[in-house]
């Protein structure tokens, strides 16, 4: 008797108190490209079959994005007799099943969207109740991956719900990158690191170097709120401060390159979220950076933090593996910036360097050395630093 009060006692604790959460899925932060921001819920299967073709064929693959995500806007209005999750047959004639056999079989990884609210941001049905079937479902489809957004939540407290989702994930039992989406609203960062592999910092990004909206707002503004997070994040469980609007009309190229900098010196998730099927070479270019996605990428995995601010001047640092840093210099005025670099203020680096510039791709001297950089309005300079 004494022992089955014990194995219940035990049960009860794990059932409530503690999550669970697949793994070392997120050693690194997961990269690829997703749907919304470029497309919306004007979404269908040739659409992401297109997209994954031009990825296994363009160099992005090879350098690392490997999730494709449909997020929302891919359901049905309804769920079925059964309560199942429906693909909109419109969308997805062939379901979701077949997608998900088309991605893999071009080397990568699924991703879908929900919600953990009643229904999703765009009127779809959600996930609340409805947990462990649909993880079962996600998992049947064969889904690498799942963001889980926060609109319709009503009342419901944020780190139980989340839970409850990844507890299903886990019950379902396929390895499935868990990617809360809840807008940093409850600071997910104290919260979630047994439960998820990443979770949103900040509302929407949209396509704008300082714009604000109701809900959304230009990359500016993102860099600002993710100063102090970096103590959270790490390997399996990183801040999220949004996918990537890298080439999208709204940037100016230099902003782009800015953009894909500092959301590396971030040690973010790199999710492209422009439309591949348009894409300029110099927008490949910078998503294909191998340094810049070697900083972002760093097994050590340690977001950078600001060393430095002054009203239009950013000072960004990152420790890499094996001794190395990363640095980056962002413009964020409106007018050209002359900066006098003085190794010697930066105290923690430790020995001499050399300095490679990762947009020019070149070595430009050693840390033994001060020199002055120009940096345009907006722009960045973006330096790898070797231990000599
Ligand atoms: C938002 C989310 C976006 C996108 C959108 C879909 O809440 O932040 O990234 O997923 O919902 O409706």
């Amino acid at each position: 008797m004494k022992k089955i009060l014990f194995i219940t006692a035990l049960l009860l604790i794990v059932s409530t108190g503690f999550s669970q959460k697949f793994k070392g899925l997120a050693l690194t932060p997961p990269m690829g490209w997703n749907s919304w921001n470029t497309f919306e819920v004007k979404i269908h299967e040739d659409l992401i079959k297109e997209t994954a073709d031009i990825m296994a064929a363009n160099g992005m693959l090879e350098a690392g994005y490997n999730y494709i995500v449909v997020d929302d806007g891919w359901e049905a209005m309804q769920r079925d007799s059964a309560g199942n999750l429906v693909p909109d047959p419109a969308k997805f004639p062939h379901g979701m099943k077949a997608l998900v056999d088309y991605v893999h079989a071009k080397g990568f990884k699924f991703g879908i969207h929900n919600c953990a609210g009643r229904t999703t941001c765009n009127g779809f049905p959600g996930g609340r109740g409805n947990e462990f079937q649909d993880a079962r479902l996600y998992a049947s489809w064969g889904v690498d991956y799942l963001k889980y957004d926060w609109c319709d939540h009503g009342t419901a407290d944020s780190r139980e719900t989340y839970k409850t989702m990844g507890d299903a994930l886990y019950a379902a039992g396929r390895p499935i990158v868990y990617s809360l989406c809840e807008w940093g609203n409850t600071k997910p960062w104290e919260w979630a690191k047994d439960i998820g592999h990443l979770w949103r910092t900040t509302g929407d990004i949209t396509d704008c170097y300082a714009c604000q909206g109701e809900y959304d707002m230009g990359m500016k503004y993102i860099i600002q709120s993710q100063i102090g997070l970096e103590k959270y994040a790490g390997p399996d469980h990183w801040n999220d401060p949004d996918m990537l609007e890298v080439g999208n009309p709204g940037l100016t190229l230099a902003e782009s390159r800015s953009h894909f900098s500092l959301w590396c010196m971030l040690a973010a998730p790199l999710m492209a979220g422009n439309d591949l099927r348009i894409m300029k070479p110099e927008i490949l270019q910078i998503l294909t950076n191998k340094e810049a996605i070697a900083v972002d990428q760093d097994s050590l995995g340690k977001q950078g933090s600001l060393y430095m601010e002054h009203p239009s001047k950013q000072i960004w640092i990152k420790e890499l593996s094996k001794g190395n840093w990363a640095l980056c210099y962002h413009n964020t005025g409106d007018q050209p910036l002359t900066v006098r670099i003085n190794w010697k203020h930066f105290g923690m680096m430790l020995g001499e360097f050399t300095v490679y510039d990762i947009w020019k791709q070149k070595e430009v001297g050693t840390t033994a050395k001060n020199w002055d950089i120009e940096i345009p309005s907006h722009d960045v300079v973006f330096y790898k630093l070797t231990k000599k």
